[in-house]
């Protein structure tokens, strides 16, 4: 059965994947509206998503195409809302109920079924914060899918070289220098100390 989804795309390294879900549901004959916060069209474009769905992509709560605001006239249509990747930061937004953009104005004014899937590294995963919104989110009967453990292989070479970056900057010569000095000064007045005693 076909449905209306809105997929939600916030600022994540993997908004990439979103393109794939998005062109699964609507080859699966499902109409599909993207809407993608600011930071999301820093890692993928717009353009991929209105190709995939054959409709524009919405990013503004002012969209002159919706007269009676995108985030009313959105879901009014849709039944379900997917926000995928979910950022930590809209989720917090949504755990709280602050509504500055059209994604988070239109999780308030939504009443259907709201999906969120998180992603982020373990750092941010783990923040009490973090934890806390999704608790919350639940509560509020949110259906939140499990987040994968890092794992991307394609990111493993980047990641390796800068876990074994130097932990400390080179120095200069004239730095060794100057700390050889320092030393053999050290030296020569603990000596003096001693000889006085
Ligand atoms: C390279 C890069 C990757 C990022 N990846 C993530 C991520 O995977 N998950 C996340 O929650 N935030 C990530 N961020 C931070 C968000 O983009 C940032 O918090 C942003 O304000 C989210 O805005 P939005 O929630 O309005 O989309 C990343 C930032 C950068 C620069």
């Amino acid at each position: 059965m076909s449905s209306e989804t809105i997929i939600g795309v916030s600022g994540g390294i993997s908004a990439y994947k979103t393109a794939f879900l998005v062109s699964s549901l609507v080859q699966d004959g499902h109409g599909v509206t993207v809407v993608m916060t600011r930071a999301a069209r820093k890692f993928i474009g717009a353009a991929t998503f209105r190709a995939l769905t054959g409709r524009p992509v919405v990013s503004g709560p002012f969209d002159r195409h919706y007269p009676l605001g995108a985030h009313i006239e959105l879901a009014d249509k849709a039944d379900l809302l997917c926000i995928a990747p979910a950022s930590a930061d809209l989720m917090a937004k949504a755990a709280t109920g602050l509504a500055d953009d059209l994604l988070s104005t239109l999780l308030l004014s939504f009443t259907g079924p709201i999906v969120f899937a998180p992603a982020m590294n373990s750092a941010m995963w783990e923040k009490p914060a973090v934890q806390r919104n999704i608790k919350t989110l639940r509560s509020d009967g949110h259906h939140i899918i499990d987040r994968k453990p890092a794992g991307n292989p394609a990111a493993a070479p980047a990641k390796a070289a800068w876990q074994s970056r130097p932990k400390s900057k080179p120095r200069s010569s004239a730095y060794s220098r100057r700390k050889n000095e320092c030393a053999t000064e050290t030296e020569r007045l603990q000596r003096k100390t001693s000889n006085a005693n």
